[in-house]
C-alpha cells in the first residue's frame, strides 16, 4: 500500500507536537517552580525595558510561548514585537500571550542562527532568554556581529544565559549544576530530573560573564553589564548597548 504523503506529513507533526508538549510540559513545570529563576531573571529585564522611555521594537528569539517576555512587556510602549522559535507549536502559544500587547505581532519558525543572518531590519531592544547557550564559545562568537547589524543605534541585545565562575570548566560547572539540582528541583520526579540533566549536559555551554563581555565588545557592541545573577551564579541577564 503506497501511503498518501499528507498522512506522513500530519503523522510526523503529531509526533513533532507530542514531542514537544512532552519536553514542554517538563519546562513549564520547571519555569512554574522557578528553578531557573524566571522570577529574578525576567524582572531584571522587566526593569531595563521600563528605562526606555520611547516606542521600541522587541525581537524575542528563542521566545518559546512568550509567557514570560508578554508579561514583562504588557503596558510598556512597545511599537512591535516579533518572535522566532523552532517550534510551531511554542509560536501558537507565543501568539496567545502576546494578543493584549497591542502592537503589531509577528511569530515566525525558524532557526534563529538563520533567521537573524536574513534580516534586513533593525530592533531596539533584541532578546535571548536561554535559547544562545547551545552554542559554544566559537558559534557565540560567529553569531553576534550578525546580532550587532540587527539591533538600532542607540538600541540593546539583553541576554538570559547560564554562565559558569571565572576559570571554572564546562564539565565543572555542569556539574556544579547537577548537585544544585539533584538538591533543591525536589518537586520533579525521577524521569523529568533525568531528562532535565540529559538536556543540560548535551546543549548547555555556558561561558564566563567576563568571557559573555568580551564577546559583545568584539561583535561591536562597546559596552555591557549584569543586570541579574542567581544566588548560584548558574544564569545571568547581561545588557549591551549597541
Ligand atoms: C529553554 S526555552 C526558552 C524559552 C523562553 N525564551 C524562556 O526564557 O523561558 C528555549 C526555546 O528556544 C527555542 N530554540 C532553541 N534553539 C533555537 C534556535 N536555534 N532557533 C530558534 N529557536 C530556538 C526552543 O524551541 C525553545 O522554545
Amino acid at each position: 500500500m503506497i501511503a498518501h504523503p499528507s498522512a506522513d506529513l500530519a503523522g510526523q507533526d503529531t509526533a513533532d507536537v507530542r514531542a514537544f508538549f512532552e519536553q514542554w510540559a517538563i519546562y513549564r513545570k520547571i519555569v512554574d517552580l522557578d528553578y531557573l529563576h524566571h522570577g529574578g531573571a525576567y524582572a531584571a529585564v522587566g526593569r531595563a525595558l521600563s528605562q526606555i522611555d520611547r516606542p521600541f521594537s522587541f525581537l524575542d528569539l528563542g521566545a518559546g510561548d512568550a509567557d514570560c517576555t508578554s508579561r514583562v512587556l504588557l503596558g510598556k510602549p512597545l511599537a512591535s514585537y516579533q518572535a522566532v522559535d523552532l517550534s510551531e507549536t511554542a509560536l501558537q502559544l507565543a501568539r496567545k500571550h502576546t494578543a493584549a500587547l497591542g502592537c503589531s505581532v509577528r511569530c515566525t519558525r525558524g532557526d534563529f542562527f538563520d533567521s537573524v543572518k536574513a534580516m534586513r531590519e533593525t530592533f531596539d531592544v533584541a532578546f535571548i532568554g536561554l535559547s544562545l547557550h547551545h552554542l559554544a564559545a566559537a558559534g557565540k562568537r560567529a553569531f553576534l556581529p550578525a546580532l550587532r547589524r540587527i539591533v538600532s543605534p542607540g538600541g540593546r541585545l539583553i541576554v538570559y544565559e547560564p554562565i559558569r565562575d571565572p576559570g571554572e570548566s564546562r564539565d565543572e560547572v555542569l556539574a556544579r549544576w547537577w548537585r544544585h539540582v539533584e538538591s533543591t528541583w525536589t518537586a520533579l520526579e525521577p524521569e523529568e530530573l533525568a531528562k532535565s540533566k540529559e538536556h543540560v549536559f548535551g546543549n548547555d555551554y555556558p561561558e564566563p560573564l567576563a568571557d559573555y563581555f568580551e564577546l559583545m565588545e568584539s561583535a561591536g557592541f562597546p559596552s555591557a553589564k549584569v543586570l541579574y545573577t542567581d544566588p548560584q551564579n548558574l544564569y545571568a541577564v547581561i545588557e549591551a548597548d549597541a
